[in-house]
């Protein structure tokens, strides 16, 4: 247990932000002895797992828990899929590698995106025309009020764009220790309609793309136009895409010819990133911060010395801007503490 511990290193934005008490844990009983720990000193919780998706715009005033759970086990279903299970700490694109080395295919497209296993299901992520919803079998949860593990499916873990029970109802009240997943081991479901990906394999020269190959053009990609945190402080697209009625984007449609959306039924989805950019953003610094010149739903910590209040007040001017031009509310994607 470390007391007044710097959680610098544990956000991808690279800001600085206290935690009272701060443990990493590796096992379910380490867990449940931080858990005891936080109830006899009625202690906040905080879970980490690889801060890719947090914002601290203060100390936190309780016991931040790093969840560093490993392990990945892997078990024949019938002859063309296997079943799976990354313990939550194990991170997310080496999770991937580990599949694609082992020919297992269905990940391919969400190669790249930071974070750990753990906190896949939580906003259920996706990229280039996949979901985890998709390929997702099941996770085993540790109940915070009861201590006991449940196992949440699909049906249960009502995944929605971006969303799931664990950022609703179920907010605060489990701790994912695995997930598991469905992949094919042949006959793949190889994805390459979305965005980029059938320019990208034709500039790598390949026409027959295996899961692969796939991965390699979504990490080419994701590299052209997504800073690394490693380098410059960020947390992926800072945004939801946002989801307007149809009647509302033929208005717009009017005044703005080149909006883009993508219709749903009665309402359209709209890319935040295209309103930012349309507002003047794109590439923009005030102080630390800056919208990435590449994609301007991604704010940047462009300094390295930004404070998350900073980063928080910039994202604040954004939606403001976005709101005042469309009359559109964009809803944060991040966690802010
Ligand atoms: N666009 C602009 N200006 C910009 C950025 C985008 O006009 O500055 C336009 C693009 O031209 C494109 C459209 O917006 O036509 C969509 O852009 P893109 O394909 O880059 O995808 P996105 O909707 O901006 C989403 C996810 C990303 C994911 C990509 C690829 C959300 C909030 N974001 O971004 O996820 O990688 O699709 O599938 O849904 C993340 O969640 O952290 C993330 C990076």
């Amino acid at each position: 247990m470390h007391e007044n511990f710097s959680l610098k290193p544990y956000n991808t934005f690279g800001v600085e932000a206290k935690a009272k008490y701060f443990v990493e844990v590796h096992s379910i009983e380490e867990l449940k002895d931080a858990l005891k720990f936080s109830n006899m000193n009625t202690l906040p919780l905080l879970f980490l797992g690889g801060g890719s998706n947090i914002l601290f715009t203060k100390d936190f005033d309780g016991l931040a828990i790093k969840l560093s759970l490993k392990g990945i086990a892997v078990q024949v279903l019938n002859k063309n899929e296997f079943l799976v299970t990354a313990k939550a700490g194990e991170n997310w694109h080496e999770f991937v590698l580990f599949c694609l080395n082992k020919n297992l295919g269905g990940l391919e497209n969400l190669s790249l995106i930071p974070g750990n296993v753990g906190t896949s299901p939580m906003q259920n992520i996706g990229a280039y025309g996949t979901e985890i919803k998709d390929i997702f079998v099941d996770c085993k949860v540790l109940n915070l009020e009861t201590l006991e593990i449940e196992t949440f499916d699909v049906k249960k873990c009502r995944f929605g764009y971006r969303d799931s029970i664990f950022k609703q109802e179920g907010k605060g009240k489990y701790v994912i220790l695995e997930v598991s997943f469905r992949l094919t081991i042949q006959n793949h479901n190889i994805k390459t309609e979305y965005g980029a990906i059938k320019s990208e394999l034709e500039n790598l020269g390949i026409e027959n793309p295996t899961i692969q190959d796939v991965s390699k053009a979504v990490i080419n990609i994701r590299q052209s136009k997504l800073p690394d945190p490693k380098v410059t402080g960020n947390a992926g697209s800072f945004f939801k895409n946002p989801t307007i009625p149809l009647t509302q984007f033929e208005e717009l449609k009017q005044k703005f010819e080149n909006i883009q959306g993508y219709p749903n039924g009665e309402f359209v989805k709209v890319p935040a990133g295209w309103l930012i950019e349309q507002c003047g953003w794109k590439g923009k610094q005030i102080g630390n911060v800056a919208s990435h010149q590449l994609q301007s739903l991604v704010i940047i910590n462009a300094t390295g010395n930004a404070t998350g209040q900073e980063i928080f007040d910039f994202s604040t001017e954004i939606i403001n801007s976005v709101k005042e031009k469309f009359s559109i509310e964009l809803e944060r994607e991040v966690n802010i503490i």
